[in-house]
Formats: structure tokens, sequence, C-alpha cells
């Protein structure tokens, strides 16, 4: 095992920096991916979203949930906090807490950008009392109303005014313009309570502006200034492609820029530097509400469903045999799709090559890490090659889902559950190892998106990932 965690890192160490981001609606796993790659890294940048996200890391046995710190403060990497992520305080204690109590040591520098946007009370309070949490299906973590306050100038508070003097009468005006919109969300009962509720909400921030302060920077100096020293690094995108603000499935969308071209923006950096790699979960998962074509069974069934419900050997056969609803629950269950932020049971479906070619499009894909492979074995699988709708027929992801019905390919795909050992032989050996049912999923993954893949995680464990081969093997597919 060590040797082949050797292997890994070298491979790692080629790559360089890398821009690591989703290919559909979150939860692809990135988490390990980063996690991996940041062997060979100096610096971890996290450059979009809030503690809306979960990113879990399995290491030397013990599960860490990341929310807002990025994933190499696990390996005591440097790790930086751009300044389109939406922060708040709390989560990220609780989040350093987290990789402390696993026995983590926290090594490296802490870097968070001045220009980032502080998550406040109200703004959660905003997020769950409003429309959008219901309509959307938002995570309630204050996304939304913090990303308005951003685009409207005046009402924000930046990590520069959380650390200055002024924060408490900033505070006190903010709360003042709002306070029509507390009473209405329920946050405050009368207008007259404005002023007491300020004075909690910098009661509770003070303390966080003394720790934070130490911390505070500008990535776009320092991360370009590392560079430019010759240092390693990875982006580390929130969310995925599909949630991003301007190209994903608005309105179902988050509030920030989760594409590739999101990382150079918001962090100031020259994206020609970096490799971009898209993690892409071998099925696609959605949690809140909007068109999900692919999806198996349905929302409402799902909500139902409790983590660690098993199905029956019957209700296994069928899935087997067709019934769609049961094959999205197993593999909700078998994947473990419960959100890591909210608990919330994830829609899922079939691959989808056409959501997949978009994503290669918008961020310009160089490779794609496939995860949670491991899961559809045993299952019988085809993939959305095109949308259809009203007798037309398209090939595009339209911007309005609603309505597009799936085209599936003709093949399917199957393979056996793998047995430990053909997993291990598979990780030693590289490419060649995994089950023909996998690689021929996987051939057509590559050609539909006219991108290789480098790797293909089959457990949550860092060192259980296939890198031998997979970059040269699936090049093969598209000559
Ligand atoms: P918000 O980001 O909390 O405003 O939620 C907007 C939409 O994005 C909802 O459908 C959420 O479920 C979804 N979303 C936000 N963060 C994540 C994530 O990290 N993984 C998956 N879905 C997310
Ligand atoms: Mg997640």
């Amino acid at each position: 095992m060590r040797k082949t965690y050797i292997k890994i890192c070298l491979i790692a160490h080629f790559l360089m920096n890398a821009v690591v981001i989703g290919a559909y609606w979150g939860d692809e796993g990135k988490g390990k991916i980063v996690d991996m790659l940041a062997a060979n890294s100096d610096w971890v940048a996290r450059f979009n979203g809030g503690d809306n996200a979960g990113h879990t890391i399995v290491a030397n046995g013990k599960e860490v949930v990341l929310h807002v710190v990025p994933a190499g403060m696990v390996q005591g990497k440097n790790v930086a906090i751009g300044p389109d992520v939406f922060f708040n305080p709390k989560t990220f204690f609780a989040d350093y807490e987290g990789v402390l109590k696993a026995g983590f040591r926290v090594n490296g520098r802490i870097l968070i950008d001045e220009r980032a946007h502080v998550i406040m009370p109200y703004h959660i309070a905003l997020d769950a009392g409003g429309e959008a949490s219901g309509k959307l299906g938002t995570t309630k973590r204050g996304i939304g109303p913090v990303a308005k306050d951003k685009a409207s100038r005046t009402e924000d508070i930046t990590i520069c005014d959380l650390v200055s003097p002024g924060l408490r009468e900033k505070i006190k005006a903010v709360v003042a313009a709002k306070t029509a919109e507390l009473v209405a969300v329920k946050a405050i009962e009368k207008a007259a309570d404005a002023e007491k509720y300020a004075e909690a909400a910098y009661a509770e921030y003070a303390p966080y502006a003394e720790k934070i302060r130490p911390y505070v920077g500008s990535c776009a100096y320092e991360l370009n200034a590392a560079l430019d020293s010759g240092k390693t690094m990875l982006l580390e995108g929130a969310q995925s492609t599909l949630l991003d603000v301007v190209h994903g499935t608005r309105p179902y969308v988050t509030s920030s820029n989760c594409t590739a071209g999101g990382a150079a923006a918001n962090l100031g950096i020259d994206l020609r530097k970096f490799k971009i790699i898209a993690v892409v979960k071998a099925y696609p998962t959605r949690v809140g509400e909007g068109a999900f074509p692919s999806e198996l069974g349905n929302y409402e069934d799902a909500k139902k469903e409790k983590k660690g419900e098993t199905l029956t050997a019957a209700e296994k056969k069928n899935a087997v045999d067709g019934d769609q609803g049961l094959l999205g629950k197993w593999i909700r269950q078998d994947g473990r799709e419960f959100g890591a932020t909210t608990g919330r049971p994830r829609r899922t479906g079939y691959p989808d090559f056409v959501a997949l070619n978009y994503s290669a499009m918008i961020n310009g894909v160089d490779e794609w890490a496939i995860t949670k492979i491991d899961i559809l074995s045993g299952k019988p699988l085809k993939a959305v090659v095109a949308y259809e709708k009203d007798g037309r027929k398209t090939t595009r992801f339209p911007f309005k889902l609603e309505g597009w019905k799936p085209v599936y390919g003709n093949r399917e795909y199957f393979w056996n559950a793998m047995a430990e050992s053909e997993i291990k032989a598979a990780v030693a050996k590289g490419y060649d190892a995994l089950p023909g049912g996998m690689k021929e999923y996987i051939r057509d993954l590559v050609i539909a998106t006219k991108t290789p893949v480098s790797m293909v995680s089959l457990s949550p464990e860092r060192e259980i990932t296939v890198t031998k081969d997979v970059l040269k093997r699936t090049m093969e597919y598209l000559r």
C-alpha cells in the first residue's frame, strides 16, 4: 500500500498546479481528490462558495468533513480562502477544530482574503425564513442573502470590515437597513428590537475578528508570489458546474462561480498555469430542487428515505430488472448519498453524457477524475446521449431543462462487484485490471466528452485510486 501511495504522490507531482472542480451538481467527491493531489502541493486555495459545501476526507481511517477550510489543511499545507468565498467564522473554527480532533496537525499558513464576505446571523435568518429556501431548496447557510449584499456594495461586510474599528457601527447600519426584512422572517419581533439584535451580532463576531486578524491578507498577491517562486498550488472549487450562478441550471443554482474560470476571476490568478481537473462522480446526484432529466425515481420518495436503509435481495432483483426507483435508492444507500452539510437525501440519476459534454466545454476540462464508480458495481446502467422535447432532439444542455426527457444510448453497462483483492490488483496494476463493463462505460464517457480520464477512485480512502495507465489508455480512445 505504501508503494502505491508513493506512486500516487509521484504522479501528483507531475500534475503541478491544478484547478479541481465538479462536473455535475456537486458532491462528486472533490474533497478526496483534492486531498490526494494536495500531497505534493504547497498551497490549496478555495475559490468560491461558503459553508453550504461539505467536503468529506477519509485519511488514516479518520473521516473529516470540511465546510469552508480547504482540504489541504488535513495534510498541513498552506491554505487560502479566496475573496469570493462566503465566510462564516463559526464554521471556520469548527472545521479547524475538527481537523485537530481527528489527530491532524495544522502546520501550514492560513490566509483569509480581506475581500471575502462575511456571513452574518441575519443572512442565515433571511435564507432560512425567505422564499428561496423552499423554492430552491437552499442549504440555509445564508449564501443567497450574503451574495445579495455583496452585489449591493452598501450592505456588505467584508473580512476587512470585520477586522476594522468601525465594525460595530457598520453592523448597526446594515441591520437598520434590513429591519423590515428581519421582522418579516421573525428574526426580530419588532423594529424597536433591531439595535439589540445588532449588538448581539457584534458581541458574537468581535471575538472572531480578533482570532482571524493574523490570517487576513490578499490572496492575489500571496498566491501569485507563491507561483512566481515556483510553489505548486491546487485551487479547490465548491459546489459544481451545473450549480454555477451563470452557467448552471438557474434559478436552481448557488450564488457563486463554481467553474474553472471562476477560479481565475475570483482569485486573480492566471489559469494558463493550471491544469483543469473535473471530478465526475460515476452517477450524478442533486440535492435541492430543479430539473434532473436522468433522475432515478423521484425526489418525494427519496425525501422519505433514511440513511442506512438496506434493500432486500428481492428489491435488488427488481432494480436489476428495471425498477428505477429502487435502482436510485440502491445507489443512494450504497453511495451514502446524504448531504454532508444538511443530511438531506440526494437524488440519484443515470450518467448524463450531455451534461458532462457541457461541463467539459464550459470548464475547458483537461482530465476527468472519476469517483465512486465502485458504487455502480452489480447495477445495470445506461447513459444519456441526447434530450428530447415536443419531438425535438438536442445534444446541447438546455438553459431551461424543465420538460426535456433523456434519450439513452443503446449500450447497457454492467460489471460485477469487485472483490477486495481485485480492487488492490487494479490499484497496483492499473487501468487494464479494471472490469470490462466499467472500462466500456469509461470509454463511452471519454468519447462523448472528448476528454480523457486520469484517475478512477474505487473507495473513499485516499490510497484506493487507480492512476496507473489511466490517462494513457483513455487518450487512446480519442485517437
Ligand atoms: P445555496 O447554495 O445554499 O443557496 O443552495 C442553492 C442550491 O445549491 C440548492 O439546491 C443546494 O442544495 C445546492 N447546493 C449548495 N451547496 C451545495 C453543495 O455543496 N453540494 C450540493 N449541492 C449544493
Ligand atoms: Mg458536498
